[in-house]
């Protein structure tokens, strides 16, 4: 391991093992499990993905239908849950809302042992979208919605309770799609908090309420957040290169660019890209996507910084007509698969994890009471 750089955030340096994911900066680009995230992409479905970091492999039919099914039984959401989630103003931010409905299921069904971890984790999966959902349409338009939906993909039952009726076939693949591009990326900030909570052998709920704080920052998930309120300033190409340029004259970040790992590109933005223009021409609306295309341009050729994930998942999601302050918030109901499996993967061979710090402050002094100090 090489030796650690001042201020440096950590980069580069190994912290641990996973056989979870692997980021390979110089052939494959992501893979899940062994499994390149692109083919997961064009082939799999997110229930599929889940399961396999569960469980290390991919399921057969008979394995997928039983625990699709299972996961579909696990929607709902408890009368007392409910009620918190009706208390929480519509001004609040939705992560804040995942953070507490976590906590708070935390402590109306707690992990009372480790062999329950795989059911907390299904439970969450399963009723994040509900918790969401729930409390935005509660707090925004006073409806009560029924959060067990006969949708048999997390991605419909997401979209269906957004829209109140099922969403059709593309919308579906398209919010799928994204699931499983977010799914799971390493020791990303969020994974690697719920990583160091579990490793105190703290339980389940504790470990995701950490990496949901993690996540909800504008360097990590809010990313998505904040690039679609970014676009959405500008009503044509030019505007958006002159206004780019203003901000990177001024040194601001431009959200949705750069990566802490990758130095060239995001392999899975091809991915989201080909989607967000799929969806654009299908709405007739070309606007958003050029917008996203000549800021993508710009940034390459102005800083050599190219487009994440969460740069075309902004218009990906506006185009499935999610309402913005719930782009981070679908973004933890698919990283709750990747948490999962670093918890479980923790707790397996668990150690401690305590690293030590350089010390920069006084020397050592000794103490005055109160009333000698000037
Ligand atoms: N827009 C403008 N400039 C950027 C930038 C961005 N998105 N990302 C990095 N830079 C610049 C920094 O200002 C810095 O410039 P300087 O050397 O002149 O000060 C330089 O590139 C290095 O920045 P740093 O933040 O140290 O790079 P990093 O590779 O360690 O950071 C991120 C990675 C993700 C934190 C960073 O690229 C970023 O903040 N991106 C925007 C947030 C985002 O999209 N997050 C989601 C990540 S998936």
């Amino acid at each position: 391991m090489s030796a650690i750089n001042k201020n440096s955030g950590l980069r580069d340096q190994t912290a641990g093992q996973t056989a979870l994911c692997a980021v390979d900066l110089d052939q494959t680009g992501l893979s899940y499990c062994g499994y390149d995230i692109v083919e997961l992409a064009e082939q799999s479905t997110f229930e599929e993905v889940t399961y396999l970091l569960s469980h290390g492999e991919l399921p057969d039919s008979t394995q997928l239908h039983q625990y699709a099914t299972q996961l579909k039984s696990l929607r709902s959401l408890p009368p007392s849950l409910k009620q918190t989630l009706e208390h929480i103003p519509a001004t609040a931010h939705p992560m804040d809302v995942l953070r507490t409905g976590c906590s708070m299921l935390g402590t109306l069904e707690p992990e009372l042992g480790f062999d329950q971890q795989f059911d907390i984790a299904n439970r969450l999966l399963a009723s994040f979208p509900s918790m969401m959902c729930y409390w935005y349409r509660y707090s925004h338009d006073r409806v009560r919605i029924e959060t067990q939906t006969d949708d048999n993909s997390i991605a419909g039952h997401l979209l269906h309770l957004l829209y109140d009726h099922p969403a059709d076939a593309l919308s579906q693949r398209a919010m799928d799609v994204s699931l499983i591009l977010y799914a799971e990326h390493e020791f990303n900030a969020s994974t690697f908090t719920a990583r160091v909570c579990a490793s105190t052998l703290s339980d389940f709920y504790s470990a995701v309420c950490g990496a949901i704080g993690s996540l909800r920052g504008p360097l990590h998930g809010g990313a998505n957040e904040a690039a679609m309120a970014l676009i959405s300033q500008f009503q044509n190409p030019e505007q958006a290169v002159k206004g780019v340029k203003k901000k990177l004259q001024g040194k601001e970040k431009i959200m949705g660019f750069g990566h802490a790992v990758y130095k060239v590109s995001d392999p899975r933005n091809a991915v989201i890209k080909q989607w967000s223009k799929k969806l654009s021409e299908r709405a007739h609306d070309q606007r958003i996507f050029t917008i996203s295309e000549v800021i993508e341009k710009l940034m390459w050729e102005e800083k050599k910084l190219f487009a994440n994930l969460d740069f075309f998942s902004a218009s990906t999601y506006h185009f499935l007509g999610i309402p913005r302050c719930l782009f981070t918030p679908v973004f933890v109901c698919s990283r709750i698969a990747g948490w999962a499996g670093h918890i479980f993967e923790q707790r397996k061979n668990n150690v401690l994890i305590r690293p030590r710090a350089d010390y920069i402050g006084p020397a050592l002094r000794s103490y005055k009471p109160v009333d000698q100090r000037v």
